[in-house]
């Protein structure tokens, strides 16, 4: 993995999916209009076939298919990927709306410069069907949560939360469509902010220009102020 950023360089980030790939939009916009100084190097996808390949075949980033169910393990799969993801040699990897469990051992190789978008307000409702969960649980807002990945399945120190109130006949669809807008401007912008070599995650904790971030990280939205 390429060093830590002081905000000069251009940083090469490495951009996983599985899917639609509309937070990798947001990432190819900010690289385009220069809110990211910052380039994709590659686009890997565990799934063939996926709107999210498309996306970045347009915007020419070289875009490849690793499909996990060629594998006989996890570990196997883990230990491919992410040698081909050191193959671009990338100051961040991002994973974005990439639905695979990733082993320690591939944790550690990236320690530090792996990101996430998870679309709960963690440490609330790690895992899957977030959004449907919030709503059965009578929740009265919703929201999604960018945080660095630990060994521990969503567990890892949160930097920025966006928190959106979730309405009386809100399906998990819409309130999952109201969500990912909120996702569009907190993914790119913890980016920016780790690409401009303010953001660093040390001994499990999350710190942006030196002062430690709380358990939710910021909180962007509706319920707090913004920063
Ligand atoms: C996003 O809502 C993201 O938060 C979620 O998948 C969606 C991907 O959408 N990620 C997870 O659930 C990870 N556990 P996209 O493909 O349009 O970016």
């Amino acid at each position: 993995m390429s060093q830590s950023l002081t905000g000069k360089e251009k940083a090469r980030l490495v951009v996983l999916i599985s899917g639609g790939g509309s937070n990798l939009q947001s990432f190819i916009d900010a690289c385009e209009n220069k809110f990211l100084n910052a380039e994709i190097a590659a686009v890997i996808s565990n799934k063939a076939n996926v709107k999210g390949l498309e996306r970045a075949a347009n915007a020419n980033i070289p875009n490849i298919v690793i499909d996990h169910r060629g594998f006989d393990s996890r570990e196997e799969f883990d230990e491919e990927l992410a040698t081909l993801i050191e193959s671009f040699n990338p100051h961040l990897v991002i994973l974005a709306g990439f639905m695979r469990i990733l082993t320690a051992d591939f944790v550690a190789r990236f320690l530090g410069k792996l990101i996430n978008i998870h679309p709960s307000l963690l440490p609330a409702y790690p895992g899957l069907h977030t959004h449907q969960r919030a709503i059965d649980a009578g929740d009265n807002e919703a929201g999604a949560t960018v945080h660095f990945v630990t060994p521990e399945l969503d567990g890892g120190p949160s930097v920025l939360q966006a928190r959106v109130p979730i309405k009386s006949n809100d399906s998990a669809e819409i309130l999952a469509s109201r969500v990912l807008t909120y996702e569009h401007q907190i993914y790119p912008q913890v980016a920016q902010w780790f690409c401009q070599g303010r953001l660093i995650m040390k001994e499990g904790i999350a710190i942006l220009d030196g002062e430690f971030l709380g358990e939710n990280g910021i909180i962007f939205g509706t319920t707090s102020e913004q920063k």
